[in-house]
């Protein structure tokens, strides 16, 4: 055993199963204290979110903390996001065009003000119109030189991100910072947004065993053996992979 970095998402991926995530948190808070492992939560949420989350979840403390899709780094105990990655993010986005060009279209209903950061601009999109609206949508930002992503995850919810921030890319940052190779950095979730992870990021995966059909649709199309697809839920999956890796 040594040292490792895990990212994991925290809906449905890390919470949702309270017995496995006390079993879970055991294992990592000794794994923590012997080997010196570097725990991270990359979640949708913003600050507000997350932290009406630890009212009701009993969650380690992470040593950094990913918000709103990758967008916000927290270092563990810091007040200020990590700014170099703001700085790096700034760079060709331009918030007040994407909206106003997506105030256009009205089927996007804007999520609550919470969850509407500098990088970050959501909304709740139905499933039921989702591909021909997202389409439309990209081509109006584009054309206007925006460069911008789309994150649809769980059939509502659209995240319109600065092209170089989502999860993926905020995990290759930290792994930089830290200087932890890909195989001993681990990152798990379950839904839309957390598909760049898997992507973009030099790492093991796991993809719990309740995941969303988005991210199971993009599994299904991948070849490596880097990337588990657990048959337990939630924190049970997570076990389930770090002991298919040797991390447990
Ligand atoms: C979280 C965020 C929301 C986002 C969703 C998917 O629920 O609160 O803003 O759209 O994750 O990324
Ligand atoms: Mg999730």
């Amino acid at each position: 055993m040594a040292q490792f970095l895990l990212i994991t998402d925290l809906d449905h991926t890390l919470v949702g199963d309270s017995e496995a995530l006390a079993r879970l948190n055991q294992h990592l808070s000794q794994h923590r204290d012997e080997y010196g492992t570097i725990l991270v939560y990359s979640t949708g949420r913003s600050l507000t979110l997350y932290q009406q989350l630890l009212t009701n979840q009993d969650l380690l403390e992470p040593d950094y903390l990913v918000l709103s899709v990758g967008t916000v780094i927290y270092p563990h105990g810091s007040t200020q996001p990590d700014t170099a990655w703001s700085e790096y993010l700034s760079n060709g986005w331009n918030r007040d065009q994407v909206l106003a060009i997506a105030s256009h279209f009205s089927h996007l209903v804007p999520q609550p003000p919470s969850e509407q950061t500098d990088f970050k601009v959501s909304y709740f999109l139905d499933g039921s119109i989702a591909n021909e609206v997202i389409p439309r949508l990209k081509t109006a930002l584009t054309e206007r030189g925006l460069d911008i992503q789309f994150v649809y995850s769980s059939n509502k919810d659209l995240d319109i991100l600065p092209k170089k921030g989502n999860k993926g890319a905020a995990a290759t940052f930290l792994q930089q910072k830290l200087e932890m190779s890909g195989d001993r950095t681990v990152v798990c979730g379950d839904s839309g947004n957390d598909v760049s992870m898997f992507q973009q990021a030099q790492a093991k995966g796991i993809i719990v065993g309740n995941a969303k059909p988005e991210l199971r649709e993009w599994y299904s199309t991948q070849t490596s053996t880097n990337t588990y697809l657990a048959k337990a839920s939630c924190a049970g999956g997570i076990i389930e992979g770090l002991q298919y890796f040797g991390f447990w």
